[in-house]
């Protein structure tokens, strides 16, 4: 079993998708390890994506996640960070496939409705980021 890191992101929140976002994580066979609604500081999210803080769109994506509440999440499933990428679909709504959250849930590139880890590495620090053991047992 594997844990990846998620975020319903504040577009889909505000749109009342939180709960069919769940259903589906439910149905696809993931556990939820740990889960809890956030409003994100400009500051929190800037921690959150330092990865991309050279990237032309850092400020625009940080203004975004901090726009409105969000439910970050730990998921856990055989394969989950593949698992839950695959699920969430291509980063930009338009290009992703039919049955993807993204494709259902997502209206552009910046608004796409999810996040999930890319790698161990990265969900072991996303994580960490939200998350303390004790909300995880
Ligand atoms: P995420 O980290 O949110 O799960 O998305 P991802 O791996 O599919 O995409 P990534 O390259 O990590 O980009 C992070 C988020 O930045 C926004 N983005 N905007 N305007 C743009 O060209 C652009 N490119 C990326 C997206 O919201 C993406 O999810
Ligand atoms: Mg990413």
């Amino acid at each position: 079993m594997e844990k990846t890191f998620a975020i319903i992101k504040p577009d889909a929140f505000a749109a009342g998708n939180a709960g069919k976002i769940l259903q589906r994580i439910y149905s696809e066979g993931f556990k939820v390890i740990g889960l809890k609604k956030l409003f994100l500081s400009k500051v929190e999210a800037e921690g959150f994506y330092y990865v991309h803080k050279d990237r032309p769109f850092f400020d625009e994506l940080t203004d975004f996640m901090s726009s409105g509440p969000c439910i970050v999440m730990v998921l856990e499933a055989e394969n989950g960070i593949k698992k839950w990428r695959d699920l969430m679909g291509a980063t930009n709504p338009a290009e992703a496939a039919e049955g993807t959250l993204r494709k259902e849930f997502g209206s552009s590139v910046g608004e796409n409705a999810t996040h999930g880890s890319d790698a161990q590495e990265t969900a072991a620090f996303e994580v960490s980021y939200f998350f303390s053991g004790l909300e995880l047992l």
